[in-house]
C-alpha cells in the first residue's frame, strides 16, 4: 500500500472513532435514555432544545478545569455525572436512573442516606426541554450535564401524577355548578 492510500485509511479510521463516540452522545441520546424512562412509567416525551444545550455545554466547558460536580446554580434543572475513563450519555443517564429503586411515590421520599433527586429530575413531568453536554476534563474524567426546563423537583410536589393536583382540579370542577 503507498502513503497515499495508507493516510486515507488513516484517516477513515480516525473519523469513524470520531464518527462512533459522536454518535453516543448526539442529541437524541440523551433524548432516548430520559424518554425511555419516562415512558415506563406513562410520563409523556421531553423535546431537545438548542438553547439548553447552549447553557450546558457553556457551563461543562467551565468545568474542564477540574471537573467537580458542581452545580451551574442557573435557572434551570440540572443533573451531573463525571466518569471515567469512559462516561457516555446512555450511562450517565442510566446512573440518574437507577436511582428510582431508592424513590418512594407513596411517600415522595428518598430511602434514608440515599440520592433520588437525579431520577425524580428525569421524569418530571413538567420538564418538557432538555439540553445536555459532555467534554473531557483536564484530569481524563468525563463531565456530563443535562438541563431541564422547566425545572423539577419543586418541594412537596410529586414528580408525576401528583394526587393533591389531581384533588385540587377535581375539587374545583365541581364547585363550578353551585357558583352559577
Ligand atoms: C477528576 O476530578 C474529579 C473532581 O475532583 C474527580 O471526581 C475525578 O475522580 C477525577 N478523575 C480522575 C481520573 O482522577
Amino acid at each position: 500500500m503507498g502513503l497515499f492510500n495508507s493516510l486515507i485509511v488513516c484517516f477513515l479510521i480516525t473519523f469513524s472513532i470520531f464518527h462512533s463516540s459522536q454518535a453516543q452522545d448526539s442529541p437524541q441520546d440523551y433524548l432516548n435514555a430520559h424518554n425511555e424512562a419516562r415512558r415506563q412509567i406513562g410520563v409523556g416525551s421531553m423535546t431537545w432544545d438548542n438553547k439548553l444545550e447552549a447553557f450546558a455545554q457553556n457551563y461543562a466547558n467551565k468545568r474542564i478545569g477540574d471537573c467537580r460536580m458542581q452545580h451551574s446554580s442557573g435557572p434551570y434543572g440540572e443533573n451531573l455525572a463525571v466518569g471515567y475513563p469512559q462516561l457516555h450519555a446512555a450511562g450517565a443517564v442510566k446512573m440518574w436512573v437507577n436511582e428510582n429503586q431508592w424513590y418512594n411515590y407513596n411517600t415522595n421520599t428518598c430511602a434514608p442516606e440515599k440520592v433520588c433527586g437525579h431520577y425524580t429530575q428525569v421524569v418530571w413531568q413538567n420538564s418538557v426541554r432538555l439540553g445536555c453536554a459532555r467534554v473531557r476534563c483536564n484530569n481524563g474524567s468525563y463531565f456530563i450535564i443535562c438541563n431541564y426546563d422547566p425545572p423539577g423537583n419543586w418541594r412537596g410536589k410529586r414528580p408525576y401524577g401528583d394526587l393533591e393536583e389531581q384533588q385540587l382540579a377535581f375539587d374545583s370542577k365541581l364547585e363550578l355548578p353551585s357558583d352559577v
